[in-house]
């Protein structure tokens, strides 16, 4: 009798009553993970950094998503850019660590110099000793490579690949249902962003937080005033999931002094808040007086670094009377993200058991997980079909 192939992915795209998760291979399988980071990252729009990782013009840091060597950059008249971080001539890797660029950036190579706008200014000695051009050396057309870029909540967000749709279309309901929130808001590098390394695969780390189900038992903290019945899920198709809770309390410290409140927000967010996974790989959360970003680097099959930052009103993040209230901030959503990792660990190790079927969801807990799963296996079935 012939064998039918049958589609590992397909139980997953089923509804949710009767679905299973992804299977093991999309958390075990490094050739799995080349694939998804083609077609889930590279495809997409994906987080690579903060704003606030160049607060001034002329910063530039070099970051990577995958292997893939970038260069975050504001040049002198304020814009972002992402660049691949390779010189044009024979590939060296142009910036090794944060700085301050006062006119071009100089390859430490032969010293091509280009401006902080991606161009080709200078090639010394390229036609000879002293000679510094040549006819078959087209400045123009050497620039440094530049991707698509978008600054959102304080988050940059690249498309590697080009190819996706505009990130306002791409993430237009999101932009939608957070209106309110689509305005500048201002980073602190020096006490409000930090790092987690977690010994699991990023997607996981996704999964973890669009449900809420997990909070009585892994924050006991955060359950005692904002407790499961006060949430409620949040799930868009193909593009964010996440969850909402309707008692956040601001932080208050022993001063009884508060954050101050980005203006002109809706009564709802008195006292609620959301958090939301944009696919792939970033996690926010919105309140009345700070937003925050986790930016997910997937770093092997198995191992995630999350940077974290939280964003304020423009005085809530430069005004030093409110130095010591932002790390608490900071300090409280750390201890929170902390009490995830024995978990987000735990299920990548689980993940190693051969008869692990993807799991059986909670039709009633589980919808938002659900809805990332479904993403994941459409856009890779979608991929493979093209
Ligand atoms: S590799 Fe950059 S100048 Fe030669
Ligand atoms: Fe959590």
């Amino acid at each position: 009798m012939p064998v039918t192939p049958t589609d590992p992915l397909a139980p997953v795209l089923r509804d949710i009553e009767s679905a299973h998760g992804l299977p093991n291979e999309h958390y075990t399988s490094d050739a799995v993970f080349r694939v998804e980071s083609q077609a889930l990252l590279f495809d997409n729009w994906s987080g690579v950094g903060f704003e606030c990782d160049v607060p001034n013009n002329g910063d530039v840091k070099p970051l990577s998503l995958l292997g893939v060597p970038l260069l975050l950059a504001r040049d002198h008249d304020g814009a972002i850019h992402v660049y691949q971080n390779t010189c044009r001539h024979r590939g060296m890797i142009l910036v090794q660590e944060p700085k301050k660029v006062h006119r071009v950036i100089r390859c430490p190579y032969h010293s091509w110099c280009y401006g902080l706008d991606g161009k080709l200014e200078a090639t010394p000695h390229v036609g000879g000793s002293g000679v510094d051009c040549h006819e078959s050396v087209d400045r123009d057309e050497l620039g440094l490579v530049e991707f698509p870029v978008v600054v959102w909540l304080g988050v940059v967000f690249v498309n590697i690949s080009g190819t996706a749709a505009p990130f306002e279309e791409y993430a237009s309901a999101l932009l939608e249902r957070w209106q309110e929130f689509d305005r500048p808001v201002f980073g602190n590098a020096a006490d409000s962003t930090f790092q987690l390394a977690v010994n699991t695969n990023w997607k996981l780390a996704v999964e973890n937080y669009c449900e809420s189900y997990h909070l009585p038992s892994i924050h006991p903290g955060l359950n005692s005033y904002s407790k499961l019945e006060d949430h409620y899920h949040i799930e868009h198709a193909g593009h964010f999931s996440g969850q909402g809770s309707e008692v956040y309390r601001q932080l208050v410290n022993d001063q009884q002094q508060v954050l101050p409140d980005f203006d002109a927000l809706a009564e709802k967010w008195n006292t609620g808040a959301e958090y939301i996974a944009l696919f792939p790989n970033v996690l926010l959360g919105v309140h009345r007086d700070h937003t925050f970003a986790l930016v997910l680097e997937p770093v092997a099959t198995d191992r995630t670094i999350e940077h974290v930052a939280l964003f304020y009103t423009e005085e809530g993040a430069a005004d030093p009377q409110y130095q010591s209230i932002r790390a608490e901030n900071a300090q409280l959503w750390k201890g929170v993200f902390e009490e995830d990792i024995g978990v987000v660990e735990g299920m990548q190790a689980g993940r190693h058991g051969p008869r692990f079927d993807g799991g059986k969801f909670s039709a009633v807990m589980d919808g938002p997980t659900h809805v990332f799963h479904q993403w994941v296996a459409s856009t890779m079935q979608q991929f493979q079909a093209d």
